[in-house]
C-alpha cells in the first residue's frame, strides 16, 4: 500500500476528487496548507510584476491506495490538476505499513 500525497492548486480540488471518484477511489482527506516550491512562493517567476509572498495557499490531498492503483491514481491527479503554469503542484508517494478499518478490524488491502 502507498500513500499518495498531492499538493495541488486549491481550485483544482473538485476536478481531482471527481477524477478519483471515476477510478473508484473513495477514501481520501485533504487539508488547506501554505507552501512554496522553486519560485519561493512568488506568483510569477519571471519577476517584475510579481508580488512577493513567502508562501502560497495550496491543498494537500492524501489518498492511501493499493500498490496496483498507484500509477492510475497519480496519472489521474496529474491530468486533473495540470495547468502548465508554475505552481501546479507536486505528488509524493510514500510506503504505508498497515491499514486497519476500525469498525471491522479488517487489515491491509481489504481495509482500504
Ligand atoms: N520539495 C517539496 N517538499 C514539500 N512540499 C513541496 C516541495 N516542493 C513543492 N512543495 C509544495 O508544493 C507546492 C507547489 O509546488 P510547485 O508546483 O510550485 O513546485 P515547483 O518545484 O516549484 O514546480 P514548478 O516549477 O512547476 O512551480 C508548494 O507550494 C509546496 O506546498
Ligand atoms: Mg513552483
Amino acid at each position: 500500500m502507498k500513500k499518495v500525497e498531492a499538493i495541488i492548486r486549491p481550485e483544482k480540488l473538485g476536478d481531482v476528487k471527481d477524477a478519483l471518484d471515476r477510478l473508484g477511489i473513495l477514501g481520501l482527506n485533504f487539508v488547506e496548507v501554505r507552501g512554496r516550491g522553486r519560485q519561493r512562493g512568488q506568483t510569477y517567476w519571471r519577476g517584475a510584476a510579481s508580488y512577493m509572498a513567502d508562501t502560497l495557499p495550496k491543498v494537500k490531498l492524501e489518498v492511501v491506495v493499493r500498490d496496483d492503483d498507484v500509477e492510475r491514481v497519480v496519472d489521474a491527479i496529474i491530468k486533473a490538476a495540470w495547468t502548465g503554469d508554475v505552481g501546479d503542484g507536486k505528488i509524493f508517494v510514500l510506503p504505508v505499513e498497515e491499514v486497519i478499518r476500525v469498525r471491522t478490524g479488517e487489515r491491509g488491502d481489504d481495509a482500504i
